[in-house]
């Protein structure tokens, strides 16, 4: 079930990295300028002989020297926020390579000043979870790749495996087989993306071109479990998409409509769809919305006029030889302002995780009670036999009394929780099929912990490094290899 609520436009702002040093040594000419008062952005034709400036306004700029954590509070944060009452939420970075939509989305993990939206809102998603008092939280992350138009699983053990995507008239558009890793801490969820990072550079030569032309989408789905006024526990699923899209300077370059969908297709037929979408829901002539042209814009359907809050960070370089570039990634972002989504609040939908959760959890909750209530006895039982042996030796007979509080075992002092995640662990490890990695029925979607992703990456590794000796053998050799190590 789904909570209306009325539309609302894709808020989009710009961002200017500063020059590069290559751009310096050869004396580029600065021609963007950004008023970040007035949420403008101007750029000056390098070519022509006046000072005119083609100027666009934003939801917001940021210029050269703009701060990670500036460019998150305003455009991510109450993005996020939503995700966690339920919404939908997409953040996308587009742009020419090179232009930082990488350093904007992924930054420097490990610095927080330099950290960017991804590592930021895992640092928000759970404080807000650590605050929380009468909510239950489930976190769990998918990593995919779009390259070619074949989709990726970033987090599973045969990442070369190409994924299908399927639709169902009640969840919509979905990837077959996606797995997920149910994340506890900011720890583990950063554990699983520097997985998919390393995983999305395994095997290929060309890892350069190869990320400047693929999308990398990084999907946190997060399940709010309270109790309404109703009395009743109820779900609210929010999901967030972070994508870091491939580098839109071949699209450009392409000509008129015919001519640029013909090369598109050699190169990057996603972002070409994308724009064309865009410009089908925004020029209020077109009937037809062209989602289902590329893998990108069928999966992200929801993102663009549908179910969800979306953010388009647009990046450019202020150098003068990127003039084409700019001015066109300043006219895409600008288009993509008048484009309406319709988010609203996802409440008990039907592929909630945490609901199988919590019926676990209850089970289980019994299975601890009963054996506090077995240790209590034990306990019991041997207090009385030492006072009996004490009043035996001291010539005092002492009869016991019924229901003496013992001092309970340990096991009950342990959280429903704690002890779930330790059965999920112990199973792991006895190489039994735990239960959260049981599909998740109706999307087909492989849940699994941190401990089974890591088990399947410390043979990636071996693989890297063997694929660093040999990197002559390319995919095949990979993949043999990864068939006897893991068969
Ligand atoms: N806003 C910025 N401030 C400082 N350095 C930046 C900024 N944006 C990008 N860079 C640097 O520019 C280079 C290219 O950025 P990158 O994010 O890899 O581009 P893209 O992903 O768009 O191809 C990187 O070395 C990055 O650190
Ligand atoms: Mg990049």
């Amino acid at each position: 079930m789904s909570i209306g609520k009325k539309s609302e436009a894709v808020k989009v702002v710009v961002r200017c990295r500063p020059l590069n040093k290559k751009e310096e040594a050869t004396n580029q000419e600065r021609i963007v300028e950004v008023d970040v008062r007035l949420g403008q952005v101007s750029v000056r034709n390098p070519k022509s002989s006046g000072s005119l400036l083609k100027t666009f306004t934003f939801d917001a700029v940021y210029d050269v020297g703009s701060k990670q954590n500036e460019l998150y509070d305003y455009a991510c944060k109450p993005l996020i926020d939503s995700v966690l009452h339920g919404f939908n939420g997409t953040i996308f970075a587009y742009g020419q390579t090179g232009t930082g939509k990488t350093y904007t989305m992924e930054g420097v993990p490990t610095d927080p000043e330099r950290r960017g939206v991804i590592p930021n809102s895992f640092q928000h998603i759970f404080t807000h979870i650590s605050r929380s008092q009468n909510q239950q939280y489930l976190v769990r992350v998918s990593y995919i790749e779009i390259y070619q138009e074949e989709i990726r699983d970033l987090l599973c053990k045969d990442n070369n495996k190409k994924l299908e995507l399927k639709e169902n008239p009640e969840l919509g558009v979905y990837v077959k087989g996606l797995s997920s890793v149910v994340t506890k801490n900011i720890k583990e969820i950063e554990h699983v993306m520097n997985l998919g990072n390393q995983s999305r550079s395994v095997g290929f030569t060309k890892m350069n071109e190869r990320s400047s032309r693929s999308h990398g989408i990084f999907v946190i789905t997060i399940e709010c479990s309270e109790m309404g006024t109703d009395g009743e526990d109820h779900i609210r699923v929010g999901k967030l998409n972070m994508v870091d899209l491939a580098g839109s300077e071949r699209q450009s370059k392409t000509g008129a409509q015919g001519q640029r969908f013909k090369e598109a297709a050699k190169i990057n037929l996603s972002l070409s769809a994308l724009g064309n979408v865009i410009s089908a829901l925004v020029d209020g002539k077109s009937t037809h919305v062209p989602y289902r042209d590329s893998k990108l814009t069928r999966l992200l359907q929801d993102s663009l006029g549908g179910n969800s809050k979306t953010v388009m960070v647009a990046t450019v370089g202020p150098a003068s030889c990127h003039y084409d570039e700019t001015l066109t990634t300043l006219r895409y972002a600008n288009r993509a302002k008048n484009i309406r989504n319709k988010p609203k609040i996802n409440e008990d939908p039907k592929d909630a995780l945490l609901r199988e959760f919590q019926e676990e959890i209850a089970r289980l909750k019994v299975q601890l009670e009963e054996r506090g209530m077995l240790a209590k006895e034990r306990r019991r039982r041997r207090r009385n036999s030492m006072r009996m042996k004490r009043s035996i030796s001291s010539g005092e007979v002492e009869t016991p009394r019924d229901g003496e509080v013992g001092v309970v075992e340990t096991v009950q002092e342990e959280s429903v929780e704690d002890y779930w995640w330790k059965q999920q662990m112990a199973k792991t490890s006895a190489n039994y099929k735990p239960d959260i990695s049981r599909k998740l029925g109706i999307v087909d979607e492989k849940a699994k912990t941190v401990e089974e992703l890591l088990k399947e990456q410390q043979s990636v590794e071996i693989l890297i490094e063997k694929y660093k000796v040999s990197s002559f053998h390319t995919v095949f050799f990979l993949h043999a290899d990864y068939t006897l190590n893991h068969s």
